[in-house]
């Protein structure tokens, strides 16, 4: 008995030391003397000297911007890290007015190659888009210069956005590519309606994505789903203004993935210009699939489109209308649908002329019109 005891009591010591050695990784605040920064300066360098300390650690650690404003010209934040990360964003975020000051020329915040970072604290991106909506020709012009993604994520696994803002992007909110078991929660994106091509959060190549509890108001699809993206789950988000979530566009470049295991359930679209839609290119490259993509108990108030499968998007006569699209939808579902729209056809399924939509069902769609007939 004597003995067993004596084994016992060291392992406690030395467990209690272990949580200690845990809690004292203390924050790395950047506006401490160590880092320098200063509210209404540009932090950019403090922050990426806490972040160089953060990936270094083998404990994990958590980076601390305060509240308060701080102008950030940009910068990716680059992994593999020693173990996790927690970015507080207490205070707002400011990028520069001129996308010419910005660093690279299509991000302002990057995390690149990050294992279970963690994005929380409550606090504000703020991209400081509105100029650049002005000039935006984007939608004509592959060269334009308006491409500064509020937050690009690439190799992005094991983690968590939580409760921070993203606010009127220069582009997108937020892209993924290549990320894996990503947990989006009581996360928010807010633009205005004109505000061009700023998709809320938008989704590549990417498995085990999870948004929920969020709140996107925004110029362009509130969630657009890309290529490759396998097992989405969207609840409980909020969409508008926006237009909308929607699957694709697919189907228009040749190096593209399948898109399967999509659900959207228990989400409320209100003032979009379409509601849930899955759009593919006609005269694709190649052939493709979009396949098991399930619409569940979705809210419609004033939706123009509201459920949406167009085989023949082709926005700005970019394509050869009249050939075909070559991506094959099938397995899809629309259930418990509910609510207003403001256009005079609620429902419209133009499928591939070349490659039918297979196993498509629409089930308790209760859709009412406001269209002056
Ligand atoms: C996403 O949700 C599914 C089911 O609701 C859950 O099994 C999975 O662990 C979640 N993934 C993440 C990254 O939160
Ligand atoms: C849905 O999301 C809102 C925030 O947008 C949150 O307040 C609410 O608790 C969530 N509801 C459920 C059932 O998770
Ligand atoms: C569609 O569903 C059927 C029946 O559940 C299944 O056999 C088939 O493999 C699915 N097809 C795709 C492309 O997911």
């Amino acid at each position: 008995m004597g003995l067993k005891l004596k084994n016992v009591l060291p392992m406690f010591v030395f467990l209690l030391l272990a949580s200690t050695a845990k809690a004292q990784s203390a924050a790395l605040d950047v506006t401490s003397e160590k880092y320098g920064g200063k509210p209404d300066a540009d932090i950019t360098q403090a922050l990426e000297k806490a972040w160089t300390d953060a990936c270094a650690s083998t404990a994990p650690s958590k980076i601390v911007v305060p509240k308060g404003t701080f102008k950030f010209v940009g910068t990716t934040f680059k992994g593999p890290c020693k173990a996790a990360i927690e970015f507080q964003l207490q205070g707002t975020l400011q990028a520069p007015v001129d996308g010419s000051q910005l660093p690279k020329d299509d991000t302002w915040i990057g995390f690149d190659n990050v294992d279970g970072l963690t994005l929380s604290g409550g606090g504000t991106f703020d991209g400081q888009g509105a100029e650049s909506w002005k000039n935006n020709d984007c939608n004509k012009n592959r060269q334009c210069k308006s491409k500064h993604i509020n937050l690009r994520f690439h190799l992005l696994t094991n983690s968590k956005i939580l409760d921070v803002t993203s606010k009127d992007s220069k582009n997108f909110h937020v892209n993924l590519l290549k990320c894996e078991k990503v947990e989006f929660n009581g996360f928010t994106v807010t633009a205005p309606k004109e505000s061009m091509n700023t998709d809320g959060i938008h989704i590549g190549r990417s498995t085990g994505i999870n948004i929920t509890a969020t709140t996107i108001g925004t110029g362009d699809d509130c969630i657009s789903i890309g290529d490759g993206t396998k097992d989405l789950t969207v609840t409980n988000v909020t969409c508008g203004p926006g237009h909308g979530i929607a699957i694709g566009s697919l189907g228009r470049y040749p190096e593209e993935e399948p898109v399967s295991g999509i659900n959207i359930k228990k989400c409320t679209l209100t003032d979009t210009s379409n509601g849930v839609r899955i759009k593919t290119w006609p005269a694709s490259p190649k052939d493709s699939t979009a396949s098991d993509i399930h619409f569940e108990d979705i809210t419609m108030v004033n939706v123009g489109n509201p459920i949406l499968i167009d085989q023949e998007y082709c926005p700005w006569n970019e394509c050869k209308k009249g050939v075909p699209s070559k991506v094959k939808i099938s397995n899809v579902s629309f259930k418990n649908i509910k609510g207003t729209c403001t256009d005079p056809v609620a429902v419209k399924l133009a499928c591939s002329p070349g490659l039918p939509c297979e196993n498509v069902e629409l089930s308790d769609i209760d859709l009412k019109s406001n269209w002056n007939f």
